[in-house]
């Protein structure tokens, strides 16, 4: 799809893949509008970058009411939505007291499902006003196998890949112009994985990879090792759970 031009708004830009999509966002011509909870935060990001802020908490469901009209004040249309914003937390279930697990579920589904099913829904009417629009979900190389510390991070992962193939059957079967991009990433030297992993790309490779794919129409986008691991999983199943299950 072409690039300039567009309108594009970035959950989780304030940091992270989120901040690295909307600087090249920016370079490629689009106006962009980002949105995080920590409003200094967001708005030294989005003065640095040149991005509108939009302060949202994700998780709550009257800050997700208000998106539509924050996104037209902020850039008068929407057509492209990048569901970025992300949480992850690592807990064992056989020592963590229920209600703890509670509570850190509770944050990643609602951040990174629920969230992004009801942008989907709410913006759809801004998105269908375009030409050309698109929808792009940042997921994870852990959609298509789980490791075992996180196990309902991989769950939502998983979930929001499957929301996306549906949406785009949806979207194309309707004749509707808009695009169902699904980024997968492997691990990237951000916030969300400081202190674990190794062998880390930035979130600028993630975001080059990511307008590369989007201008090539690549529905899939598959990041450097996640698209070895996603062959490898196609061939042999077991060999992938095994190379993720303990990382
Ligand atoms: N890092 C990795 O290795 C990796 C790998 C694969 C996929 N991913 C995915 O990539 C996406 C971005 O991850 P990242 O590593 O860039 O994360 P990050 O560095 O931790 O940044 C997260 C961003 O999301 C915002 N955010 C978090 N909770 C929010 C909420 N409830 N409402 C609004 N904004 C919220 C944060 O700002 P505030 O805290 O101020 O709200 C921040 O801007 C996530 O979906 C993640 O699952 C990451």
């Amino acid at each position: 799809m072409r690039l300039e031009g567009q309108k594009v708004l970035i959950t989780g830009g304030s940091a992270g893949i989120g901040l690295a999509l909307a600087r090249l966002f920016l370079q490629a011509g689009c106006q962009v509008a980002i949105c995080g909870r920590d409003r200094t935060r967001l708005e030294t990001a989005a003065r640095d970058v040149g991005a509108s802020p939009i302060r949202a908490d994700l998780a709550d469901r009257g800050d997700l009411a208000a998106m539509p009209g924050s996104v037209q004040d902020a850039m008068g249309g929407l057509s492209i939505l990048v569901n970025n914003a992300g949480v992850q937390f690592n807990y064992d279930f056989g020592s963590t007291p229920s209600p703890e697990i509670a509570a850190m579920m509770d944050q990643e589904i609602r951040n990174n499902l629920e969230a992004p099913t009801i942008l989907v829904s709410q913006l759809l009417p801004m998105l269908s006003e375009v030409p050309e629009a698109a929808v792009v979900n940042v997921s994870s190389v852990l959609a298509l196998v789980p490791k075992a510390s996180a196990p309902v991070y991989c769950a939502t992962k998983a979930g929001l890949r499957s929301l996306s193939k549906a949406l785009r059957y949806q979207f194309d079967d309707a004749g509707a112009r808009i695009k169902v991009f699904e980024v997968l990433p492997p691990v990237v030297d951000t916030d969300m994985t400081r202190g674990r992993g190794t062998d880390k790309i930035s979130p600028e490779d993630v975001a080059v990879a990511t307008l590369d794919g989007m201008a090539k129409d690549r529905y899939e986008i598959r990041v450097a090792k996640a698209n070895l691991l996603y062959w490898i999983h196609s061939l042999a199943p077991g060999l992938a759970e095994r190379a993720l299950r303990g990382s």
